[in-house]
């Protein structure tokens, strides 16, 4: 009876381990759906209050949000830190996609820890593809290199 009880145990070690591996970049797109939910309640860096112009060819206008521990550091944005842009048309409400940026502790330690990702305007949390049919969650080359740019080296525009 010992021995099984001791089975059972190992047996429910081994399950919850398997539960702990790192979620993949469409999970990871699908959580981070749910935490930015009430971002348009979010406060904003004060290099880009309301709604701004986008200097992106991908956007008009922008309404940048930051999430509670992005605003508490802003020169130097700590790990849990969430940025949503609000792509906007020229009108100044009528969105046209999210892209997000979340740090992550160990994700992608090259290119500062962010997660990208891109999600269409349909308010679901489908994420956006490449014309050539990839997904844009995770460390897409094309949001990396442009936000490479960015002063100090932290991938981040409007805080500079
Ligand atoms: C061609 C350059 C370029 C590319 C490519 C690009 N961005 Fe940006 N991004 C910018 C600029 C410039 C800003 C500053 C705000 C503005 O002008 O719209 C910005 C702002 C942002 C912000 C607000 C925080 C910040 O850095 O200012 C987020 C979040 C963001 N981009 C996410 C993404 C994601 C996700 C991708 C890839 C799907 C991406 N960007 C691709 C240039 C780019």
């Amino acid at each position: 009876m010992k021995k099984l009880l001791i089975l059972c145990c190992l047996s429910a070690v081994v399950v919850a381990c398997g539960s702990d591996e790192d979620p993949t970049d469409a999970e990871r797109a699908e959580l981070l759906w749910n935490d930015i939910s009430d971002h348009e309640s979010w406060g904003q860096y004060a290099g880009a209050t309301g709604v701004v112009e986008s200097a992106t060819p991908h956007a008009d206008m922008a309404d940048i949000r930051v999430n509670a521990t992005g605003l508490s550091n802003e020169g130097e944005p700590a790990y849990g830190t969430i940025i949503v842009k609000r792509n906007l048309l020229e009108d100044g409400t009528t969105l046209d996609a999210l892209t997000v940026m979340q740090r992550i502790e160990g994700y992608n330690p090259t290119a500062g820890d962010w997660f990208w990702v891109k999600y269409d305007n349909s308010g679901t949390g489908t994420v956006a593809m490449t014309g050539e049919g990839v997904m844009l969650a995770g460390t897409p080359g094309g949001c990396i290199g442009c936000h490479g740019g960015a002063d100090p080296d932290d991938y981040v525009t409007v805080n500079d």
